[in-house]
């Protein structure tokens, strides 16, 4: 028992020491930079292909857009195009009002995106690491590489779920030099949650000066009784950051507007670290437009559910390996090369997923209107083999 336990430690630290010591800070880099020529490859070029005629399910994006609410209020903004001190329609104080927190522990990004990179920028100094699982959301990680700071990823269990006890052992092994610990709840590329018992096994588990940084941009989605959104830390004064967006449910991607929700003394570490005047106009008030719009949000969660889950009953119905998603995007086992798959995809007229290492064969697919997810299936049948029953 003793052995093993010790035989356990062992490997963990080689583990951990063989991550941050070069293999998995490699690794990102050859990732990022393979990713980087997937995403070139799978990009349309804009002369060739005319991107509104494409079916768009490579970003996770909401396919219907934004409200006619948000985009009343948005066409009443633009009388501030011209200024820099407009009032802001209240929107630091919408959100705060929304996670009943105060307005110092809100601070706005231009998209989630801005809020990912001042976070490393603030904890992850030179050398110092980054705790999270692979794959996920990489641009945390992409980050990362950008200072001299280091990711130590932990792959998913076999089920594709977040190991937290090994998150939890790598962190403790590492408590001098970890600058955060990175959750994506629930999980880009997989759709799965990371349930609220393994938050707070986490929070609980780890030295309580790590902070640990919870990314929601896709909670809006999420139905599973045993999840729940983590801004109950914040209020509890834990040093957790959640990051949120506007891009997803609320369909503002191409606005750009996030934000943190953290304790002020970390909103305080963070807000120097962004961009002067890095919001517009437009998008605050759509923002405040959007947190009213309840029963858009509503409408919205039970349209992507009813449309995902039929995607995937017919998948899964074809004999499709799947991963069972809680979010607006789903992986299916292709058993082939995704970048090559998404190529053939391209020429039909589709964009899907791009490749996360090392789920080469898993192509991630977002969820679009019915009708695109018709034609969707339709383009699948044509380029991917139905599995032969066993
Ligand atoms: C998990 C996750 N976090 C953050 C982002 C960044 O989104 P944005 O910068 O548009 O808020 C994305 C975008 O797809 C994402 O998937």
């Amino acid at each position: 028992m003793n052995t093993n336990i010790a035989r356990r430690n062992f490997l963990e630290r080689l583990g951990a020491v063989l991550g941050y010591a070069g293999l998995a800070p490699l690794e990102l880099r050859g990732q990022s930079r393979s990713q980087r020529k997937a995403a070139a490859k799978g990009a349309p070029d804009p002369k060739k292909t005319d991107y509104d005629k494409l079916v768009k399910l490579a970003n996770n994006e909401n396919p219907y857009g934004p409200s006619e609410a948000v985009m009343e209020a948005m066409n009443g903004a633009w009388k501030y195009a011209n200024r820099y001190g407009y009032p802001d329609g209240g929107i630091v104080e919408a959100i705060a009002a929304h996670h009943r927190v105060e307005p110092e522990n809100v601070l706005l990004g231009c998209g989630s995106s801005e809020i990912l990179k001042i976070v490393d920028d603030a904890f992850l100094p030179d050398h110092k690491l980054v705790v999270g699982v692979d794959p996920t959301y990489e641009t945390v990680y992409r980050y990362v590489t950008n200072s001299k700071a280091k990711a130590i990823t932990i792959p998913l269990t076999e089920d594709y779920d977040a190991d937290i006890k090994a998150i939890i052992r790598t962190t403790k092994l590492n408590a001098r030099d970890v600058g955060f610990v990175y959750i994506c709840n629930p999980n880009n590329p997989t759709g799965k949650i990371v349930p609220k018992n393994d938050i707070k096994l986490l929070l609980d588990s780890i030295p309580e000066e790590i902070p640990v940084f919870i990314d929601e941009a896709y909670h809006h989605f999420v139905d599973d009784p045993r999840y729940e959104p983590s801004v109950k830390y914040v209020h509890e004064g834990r040093k957790v950051i959640i990051a949120r967006t506007f891009s997803k449910i609320a369909g503002l991607a191409g606005m750009r507007l996030g934000y943190a929700v953290a304790p002020p003394e970390i909103i305080d570490l963070l807000r120097p670290l962004v961009l002067s005047y890095n919001t517009n106009a437009i998008v605050k008030y759509g923002a405040a437009a959007a947190l009213k719009d309840t029963a858009y949000e509503t409408k919205l969660k039970q349209l992507n559910k009813q449309v995902r889950d039929k995607t995937l009953n017919e998948l899964k119905t074809m004999g499709f390996e799947l991963i069972p998603s809680q979010s607006n995007f789903f992986m299916v086992n292709v058993k082939r090369d995704v970048a090559q798959v998404g190529e053939e995809f391209l020429k039909k007229g589709f964009l899907v997923g791009r490749k996360f290492p090392p789920m080469d064969e898993w192509l991630r697919v977002s969820v679009g209107t019915e009708d695109e997810m018709n034609r969707f299936m339709k383009a699948f049948k044509e380029i991917v083999p139905t599995p032969k029953k066993i």
